[in-house]
């Protein structure tokens, strides 16, 4: 059934954050500079683990595809939302609502997942360092990068295709500044039961999975920590782990804080307001949060940035002696 029985919606309107004007230029510099560290920090990072050799291990290569995660993300919401500022037309089409709903829902599932594909390699890391190049072999890691992409895009796909069947009544207006799933399926004025019921239960099976298994591997990774009986092999072991533990507390918190304002008001906007925090925020903190609290980045960092001169250099040189 397509949208609507007689009366066909073309498009919705996004409120956006806020409705006073005076604070539009304001909203629009913060996110333009918002979106435009993100896609130079996570480059950056991405640039330095693929041309550095010492960073081609299991870790970095999956920090590495977090980065592009995160671009992917601010990508799909940002620059729909800055034209929208800067033309002052809210208005969204329906195609372009159900891709954003799309590849918002792929993008948010696929950062879980590999989230926990990175708590696992902590963890052989940790546990089973002796046989950790043998079980995080390159086969595997593509393996689960690529399985948990599957997941998440046929879970994407169930979503979309469950909100294709919705109805939406009247001149919808959205009142947060990117077409979110939760939020359409309020919106809607047809029957949600389904939706309802197939939302909570993909969300408890898909958030719940790698979430246990987070907690696993940390329980292990803490157990196993315990029995080092220096106080400097714990200080080391352990501070393998802090970026990706950093990165995961960042992500759960926004996201429990996302939910429990929606759950506490029932203001929309407000929860619009938090949902900032995990679908802007976060990706531009994810880089920095990484490459300060890590020694290896850090330098490789230094490399690429001399090599990068040197090369800048060398170019000039030549132009000039021509
Ligand atoms: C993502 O991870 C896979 C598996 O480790 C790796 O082969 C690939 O190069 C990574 N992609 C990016 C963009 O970092």
């Amino acid at each position: 059934m397509g949208p609507g029985n007689d009366t066909q919606i073309s498009g919705f309107l996004l409120l956006g954050l806020t409705n006073k004007p005076e604070l539009q230029p304001l909203i629009f510099g913060l996110f333009l500079s918002i979106y435009l560290t993100t896609l130079f920090g996570n480059l950056l990072i991405i640039l330095t683990v693929s041309s550095d050799s010492h960073l081609h291990t299991p870790m970095y290569l999956f920090l590495s595809n977090l980065s592009f995660l995160d671009i992917c993300v601010t990508s799909t919401i940002v620059p729909k939302m800055l034209v929208h500022i800067q033309t002052q037309n809210n208005i969204i089409t329906y195609t372009g609502c159900m891709s954003q709903i799309f590849l918002s829902t792929l993008f948010a599932g696929w950062d879980d997942f590999l989230l926990a594909v990175m708590a696992y390699d902590r963890y052989v890391a940790i546990c089973h360092p002796l046989h950790y190049t043998v079980i995080m072999n390159p086969q595997l890691c593509g393996l689960l990068v690529l399985v948990s992409w599957i997941i998440s895009v046929l879970n994407s796909l169930l979503q979309s295709l469950m909100i294709l069947r919705l109805s939406f009544c009247r001149e919808v207006e959205i009142p947060h500044f990117f077409c979110e799933l939760h939020q359409m399926i309020q919106l809607a004025c047809s029957d949600t039961f389904l939706n309802d019921t197939v939302l909570y239960v993909s969300t408890v099976l898909l958030a719940g999975g790698p979430l246990a298994g987070i907690l696993y591997s940390y329980f292990k990774i803490i157990s196993s920590i315990h029995r080092i009986s220096s106080a400097q092999g714990k200080y080391k072991a352990f501070s393998t782990c802090a970026s990706h533990l950093s990165v995961v507390s960042l992500f759960y918190c926004t996201v429990l804080g996302v939910y429990l304002s929606s759950a506490a008001t029932q203001n929309s906007q407000t929860s619009a307001v938090a949902s900032v925090m995990y679908t802007v925020v976060t990706p531009m903190l994810n880089p920095f949060i990484y490459s300060l609290r890590n020694r290896d980045i850090k330098e490789a960092l230094m490399r690429f940035f001399r090599r990068t001169a040197l090369k800048g250099t060398i170019v000039l040189v030549a132009k000039k002696c021509h």
